[in-house]
């Protein structure tokens, strides 16, 4: 299972390494099959103590069969963790929207937060309303990555609500 391809859509900042500025990853990803509640739960039950021994934290955005992940950490064990979630079999055509190093961990306080969203939300989320399927809004996504801070802006709202 290979990740797809790669756009930055954060600013690169060649201090970040001498700073330990924290690594984030955002990808999508479809479900093999559609998720169980309890499928749902294993998985991030899976990331919650993975993360929590790695100092990693992000979300997770479940939507009609499509994940979307934000992961951030440390640069190797960030870019390790996405490797091995890669060729996890419950999901597959893993793409990562973009990847950088960024000022601040966006979702500092949780291990894995976890959203349950509908392709209409994340369409709103993306700035992208009325968008026909959640394929053609990952790749209109995929093709603009520069979208993404907006989406954690809203799933960050959407978990504080
Ligand atoms: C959609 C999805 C998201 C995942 N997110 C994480 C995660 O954030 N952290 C993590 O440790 N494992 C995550 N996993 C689970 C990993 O793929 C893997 O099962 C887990 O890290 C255990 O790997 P190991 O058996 O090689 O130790 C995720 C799996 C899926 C399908």
């Amino acid at each position: 299972m290979g990740v797809g391809y790669v756009v930055s859509c954060v600013a690169i900042d060649i201090y970040a390494a001498k700073r330990q500025m924290p690594y984030q990853i955002v990808y999508s990803s479809q479900a093999t099959v559609p998720m169980s509640v309890a499928g749902l739960e294993e998985i991030l039950a899976d990331a919650r103590a993975g993360n929590k021994a790695q100092d990693v934290t992000g979300a997770l955005v479940y939507a009609e069969g499509v994940f979307f992940q934000i992961i951030e950490g440390d640069k190797e064990t960030v870019r390790n963790l996405m490797a091995n979630i890669a060729r996890d079999s419950r999901h597959h055509s893993v793409k990562v929207v973009c990847e950088g190093s960024v000022e601040g961990r966006a979702f500092e306080s949780w291990s894995m937060a976890y959203l349950n969203a509908t392709a209409e939300q994340m369409s709103a989320w993306a700035g992208l309303p009325g968008t026909s399927t959640l394929d053609d809004l990952l790749a209109d996504i995929g093709r603009a990555p520069d979208r993404v801070p907006r989406i954690l802006v809203s799933v960050l709202h959407a978990l504080r609500r």
